[in-house]
C-alpha cells in the first residue's frame, strides 16, 4: 500500500514547508458504525503523517483484527484507547493533525455514541467545517439529525455530507442521490451557509483523494479537494481584543503581569487597555510570549502583558480594547445541552464557569426543549440526559461576556455539579436578560448583629432533615419551647405549615421541592438577619438543596441536624397514615417509597429517634449550639 506523497519525509521537514499555510478545523460526526475512524485513518494516511514503523505495527493489528489480504484496518489508526477499542466505539475528542500540499488541519474525532454529546460539541466549538458521515445502507438516522443540530447551534457553517461505504450499495447514484434529497430536507432547519455532498468509500479510498473511478456519476470534489478549499474565517479580520486573565503573575517581587490566552483580536505595545469589570484603563508595557518580549500578540496566543499603572486585577477579569466594551450582566437566555444522567430541575443551584469567571447559578426557566427528530418544541419543567433547550438562567453576580454568535469563547459556559464537580451542561448566551438591573440593594442603619445585641442572643438556623415520621417536628417543637423559656426569639419553619400558605402551590416533583426549599432558605435568611432563632423542619431530600441552604448562611449560622431513623420506624409509627397512603398508591411521589431521600454526608449532628429520647437530643442541642 502506497500514500500519495513519498513516504521517507521526515516529520520535522514536513512541518516546515507547512508552517506558511493555513489550518481548517473541521470535526468528524456519524453514527457508530458509520466508519468515521476508518475515514479518519484513511485520511492520516493519505496525507503522510503516518510512518513506516506504525504501518508495520498496523498491519500486524489489521491482521489481528481479520482485515483481508493487504489491506490495512485503518479504523486502528484511531481508535486508540484500549477501552474504545473493546467496546467498539470511540470515547473521547482526540486532535489529529495533518496536511496537503495546500493546507493544515486539525480534525476533532467526535465520538458517535449517543451518551458522548458532550465530546462532539467540545470539538464543534472551535471547528470551521463538520463532516457528518452517513452510512449509504442506513440513510439518514436519529445521531444525524442529533450531530447536524448540535453543529448548526455551534455555529458550524460548512458542512461536508460523506456517504460511506458506496461499494456496499455497488456505487449506486440513485440511493446516494436519495439520502442527499433527504438531508436538504432536513438541514432546511438549520443555517448552514455550504453543504457539500461526497459519495465515498474510505475502506477503498474512494473520492476521498482523488476522484473516484468507481463512481464516474460524481463530478463533484474528493474529500481532500474539498477541505483544501472550503472557505476559512480570516483571522486578520478586525476583531475586537478579549484577553481574559487566567492568573496573575508574580514570580519575582517587582514583576506582576497578567497572563491568559487571547481569545480574540489583537494586542500591540502601547494600546490603551479597559479592564473590566471595574472599568479601568491603563497603557501595555510589555508583552511576554513563550519568555520573550513581543511587539505585537493576536488571538490564540498565551500572553503575559505588564501594565504602565498598578491596578487592582484578578482572574476571571477581562482586558478589552478601549472603544470594544463586553457586556455586563447576571441574567441570559441561553441554549443549553444537558449531559448529566442526573435530571437538571429549575431552581437548583449549580456553579457555572465561563472563561475563568466562576459564580453560582440557577436554571430559572426552560422556555422549551428540543425534539432532536421533529425539531417541535415541547414544553418540560426537567431535564434529561441529552436534552437541548432554550433556557433561562440567573447567577449570583455579574459577568463579563459576549453573545455566543458574536464571541464563541466569551459567549459559551459549562455547569457544574456543586457536590460531584462534574461538568453537566454546557450552554451558548443567546443575549442578556435585564430584569434585575435596576434593582438595587438598600443599605439599612439597624442590622443583624444591632438586632441580635437587643436580643441577647445569636441568630442562626437549626436545619432538620429526615424522613417524613423521623421526628423532626417533634425535636424543634420541643427544643423551641426550652428556647422561648429562655427567653430567646425563635420561629419554627415546618414543612407541613408553610405548604399551607406560602408555598400551597407546590406538590412534591423534585422540581417543586427544589423550589420549596429555595423559599424556605430565602426565608430562613430573612429571620436570621432578623436576629430570630430559625428551626426549619423539613424532609429537604435532597443534598444540593441543603447544600444551597447552608451556603447562604455565614460559617457559624447554619446547623444542619439529620434526624435518622430507617424507613421501617418510620413507617410503623405513621402518625398521618401516609406512608399506607402511598403504599396503596393514593399518594405518588413519597419519599422513601416512589421518591428518593440523600442522606447527608457530614451533618453536624446526627440522631437517630428510635434509640434517643428527645429530651437527650434537646440537651446536647442546648449544651452546644446555644450557650451564649
Ligand atoms: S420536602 O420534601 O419538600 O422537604 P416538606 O418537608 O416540605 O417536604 O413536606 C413534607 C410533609 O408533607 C410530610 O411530612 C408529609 O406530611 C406531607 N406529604 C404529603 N405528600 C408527601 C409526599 N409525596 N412526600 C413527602 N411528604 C408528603
Amino acid at each position: 500500500m502506497q500514500s500519495q506523497v513519498s513516504k521517507n519525509i521526515s516529520i520535522k521537514k514536513f512541518l516546515k514547508k507547512q508552517s506558511s499555510l493555513k489550518t481548517l478545523r473541521f470535526i468528524t460526526c456519524g453514527s457508530v458504525d458509520d466508519g468515521k475512524s476508518t475515514l479518519i485513518g484513511r485520511m492520516l494516511f493519505e496525507s503522510q503523517l503516518i510512518f513506516d514503523d506504525q504501518i508495520i505495527s498496523l498491519e500486524s493489528d489489521s491482521k489481528k483484527s481479520g482485515t483481508q489480504g493487504d489491506d490495512i484496518d485503518f479504523a486502528l489508526l484511531v481508535d486508540g484507547l484500549a477501552a474504545e477499542r473493546e467496546q467498539g466505539i470511540t470515547i473521547d475528542v482526540a486532535y489529529r493533525y495533518f496536511a496537503t500540499e495546500k493546507r493544515k488541519f486539525i480534525v476533532a474525532d467526535t465520538p458517535g455514541h449517543e451518551q458522548y454529546t458532550r465530546n462532539m460539541i467540545t470539538g464543534a466549538s472551535t471547528a470551521d467545517a463538520a463532516i457528518i458521515l452517513v452510512d449509504a445502507r442506513h440513510g439518514l438516522m436519529t445521531q444525524t439529525k442529533r450531530h447536524s443540530y448540535i453543529c448548526s447551534l455551534m455555529g458550524i457553517k460548512n458542512i461536508i455530507l460523506a456517504i460511506n461505504k458506496m461499494d456496499l450499495i455497488h456505487y449506486k447514484e440513485t440511493e446516494y442521490q436519495k439520502i442527499v434529497d433527504d438531508y436538504k430536507k432536513l438541514a432546511s432547519n438549520f443555517d448552514f451557509e455550504k453543504i457539500i455532498s461526497i459519495p465515498i468509500s474510505a475502506l477503498n479510498g474512494e473520492n476521498i483523494v482523488n476522484g473516484s473511478k468507481k463512481m464516474p456519476w460524481y463530478k463533484g470534489k474528493s474529500v481532500f479537494k474539498t477541505l483544501e478549499t472550503i472557505k476559512i474565517k480570516s483571522s486578520d479580520i478586525q476583531e475586537k481584543l478579549r484577553l481574559p486573565i487566567q492568573w496573575v503573575n508574580r514570580t519575582s517581587s517587582d514583576f506582576r503581569g497578567f497572563s491568559g490566552s487571547i481569545v480574540s483580536g489583537k494586542i500591540k505595545k502601547g494600546d490603551v487597555v479597559n479592564i473590566l469589570p471595574h472599568w479601568t484603563q491603563a497603557k501595555i508595557k510589555e508583552i511576554i510570549v513563550s519568555g520573550k518580549k513581543s511587539q505585537v500578540s493576536s488571538k490564540n496566543t498565551a500572553v503575559t502583558v505588564t501594565l504602565d499603572k498598578e491596578l487592582d486585577i484578578s482572574r476571571g477579569d477581562v482586558l478589552v480594547g478601549s472603544n470594544e466594551p463586553c457586556e455586563i450582566s447576571n441574567q441570559f437566555q441561553c441554549n443549553l445541552v444537558w449531559m448529566s444522567s442526573t435530571p437538571g430541575l429549575l431552581g437548583r443551584s449549580h456553579l457555572i464557569k465561563i472563561g475563568h469567571q466562576m459564580a453560582g447559578v440557577q436554571i430559572t426557566n426552560i422556555k422549551y426543549k428540543i425534539n432532536i427528530n421533529s425539531f417541535e418544541k415541547l414544553p418540560g419543567k426537567t431535564l434529561e440526559l441529552n436534552d437541548i433547550c432554550i433556557a433561562e438562567i440567573n447567577l449570583d453576580k455579574k459577568i463579563i461576556f459576549e453573545e455566543y454568535i458574536k464571541n464563541k469563547s466569551m459567549g459559551s459556559f459549562i455547569l457544574i455539579d456543586r457536590l460531584t464537580n462534574q461538568t453537566i451542561a454546557v450552554g451558548m448566551i443567546n443575549f442578556s436578560l435585564r430584569r434585575s438591573q435596576n434593582i438595587y440593594n438598600q443599605k439599612l442603619d439597624v442590622n443583624k448583629i444591632s438586632r441580635q445585641v437587643l436580643n441577647g442572643h445569636k441568630s442562626k438556623l437549626i436545619w432538620f432533615t429526615g424522613l417524613s415520621g423521623s421526628g423532626k417536628s417533634t425535636i424543634a417543637n420541643a427544643l423551641e419551647k426550652r428556647l422561648h423559656e429562655q427567653g430567646k426569639r425563635t420561629y419554627i419553619l415546618d414543612g407541613d405549615n408553610i405548604r399551607h400558605g406560602l408555598n400551597k402551590d407546590l406538590g412534591f416533583t423534585d422540581t417543586d421541592r427544589v423550589e420549596n426549599i429555595r423559599r424556605i432558605s430565602e426565608v430562613a435568611k430573612l429571620m436570621v438577619d432578623a436576629g430570630i432563632i430559625v428551626l426549619a423542619a423539613f424532609i429537604s431530600p435532597f443534598r444540593a438543596e441543603r447544600e444551597m441552604a447552608r451556603n447562604m448562611f455565614e460559617k457559624d449560622e447554619f446547623k444542619e441536624v439529620f434526624v435518622d431513623v430507617p424507613i421501617k420506624i418510620a413507617e410503623k409509627r405513621d402518625p398521618k397514615g401516609l406512608y399506607k397512603k402511598a403504599r396503596s398508591g393514593q399518594i405518588k411521589n413519597f419519599t422513601g417509597i416512589d421518591s428518593s431521600y440523600e442522606k447527608p454526608i457530614s451533618p453536624e449532628y446526627t440522631f437517630n429517634t428510635d434509640k434517643l429520647k428527645v429530651d437527650k437530643i434537646i440537651e446536647e442541642l442546648l449544651i452546644k449550639e446555644f450557650k451564649d
